[in-house]
């Protein structure tokens, strides 16, 4: 698993292993907007601030997926211990 920061919110939460982060961010009651829950559509994209997406998606191009700077939080992962979004 790993740590997903909510910054705006002032939360932090532990993502486990198969669960998604927008799931977690579900249990301290932060709602972000979904549709696909597949990658697909990009309703759930959120900024990220630090750390590292594990991209999962097949919505952001390549070029954005390398910026590390926005994740779909519905379906993508984390390479870094944690992440800080701006949610
Ligand atoms: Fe569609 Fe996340 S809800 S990409």
């Amino acid at each position: 698993g790993f740590e997903v920061e909510a910054r705006r919110s002032g939360k932090t939460v532990q993502v486990a292993e198969g669960q998604s982060i927008l799931d977690a961010l579900a249990t301290v009651g932060i709602k972000v907007e979904i549709s696909c829950e597949q990658g697909v559509c990009g309703t759930c994209l959120c900024d990220v601030l630090e750390g590292e997406p594990d991209h999962r998606d097949v919505y952001l191009t390549d070029e954005e997926k390398a910026a590390n700077d926005q994740i779909l939080v519905c379906c993508s992962r984390a390479r870094t211990k944690k992440l800080v979004l701006d949610i």
